[in-house]
């Protein structure tokens, strides 16, 4: 059984590895680019795993039993007074070979319950690139609804692609 838990600055070179082949296998689903981390320091990727209880963004990930990284995602939270009720599901990944098997939707779900042990936080937000059915289908099932789309809101060896805003209530789903 895959094991979820919280990544730490141990696991920040694994975390890098996944996230460039992320960004090269999937350049329409990502907004970064591998060319612009690929030497990037060690730093930039033990930043996203801050330590402590209120952190200002957390990944979570899945291990496989070789222990090894096989899926991702992370909870950012605004800074701003007025906006420290909102959190971002970012950098959402599960290797191909370890699909459709619920890690996805475990992924997001944890994201969600780190989201609500933060009694600041009320709602969380995400983009999904148009045409990403797989994606934006298992964010339906964990409770994110649409609310808008960016169009042309990023653009891939010269084609654009529009974005769909998603986002939940926390406390609404609490039921
Ligand atoms: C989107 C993504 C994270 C989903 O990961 P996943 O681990 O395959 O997600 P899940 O297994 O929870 O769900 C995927 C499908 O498998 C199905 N599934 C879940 N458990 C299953 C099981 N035990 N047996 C068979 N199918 C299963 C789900 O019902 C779902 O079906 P759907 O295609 O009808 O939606 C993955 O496809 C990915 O990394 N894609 C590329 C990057 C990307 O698009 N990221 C999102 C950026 S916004």
């Amino acid at each position: 059984m895959p094991e979820i838990r919280r990544l730490t600055a141990a696991d920040a070179p694994a975390n890098r590895d996944l996230m460039l082949e992320a960004y090269e296998r999937h350049p329409e689903a990502f907004t970064s680019s591998p060319s612009e981390y690929v030497n990037a320091p060690m730093t930039r990727w033990v930043d996203r795993l801050p330590p402590g209880d209120n952190p200002h963004s957390l990944v979570l990930g899945a291990f496989d039993d070789a222990g090894r990284l096989v899926g991702v995602a992370g909870l950012s939270v605004e800074d701003k007074i007025k906006a420290r009720h909102k959190g971002t599901l970012f950098g959402m990944y599960v290797v191909p070979e370890a699909r459709a098997q619920g890690l996805g939707e475990q992924l997001v779900q944890g994201v969600l319950a780190a989201a609500r042990a933060r009694p600041e936080l009320r709602t969380v937000k995400l983009t999904v690139t148009k045409g990403n059915d797989a994606a934006q289908a298992l964010y339906a099932r964990c409770g994110f609804q649409v609310f808008g789309e960016e169009p042309m809101a990023v653009q891939v060896d010269g084609r654009f692609y529009a974005k769909v805003h998603m986002w939940c209530d926390l406390r609404a789903m609490e039921g």
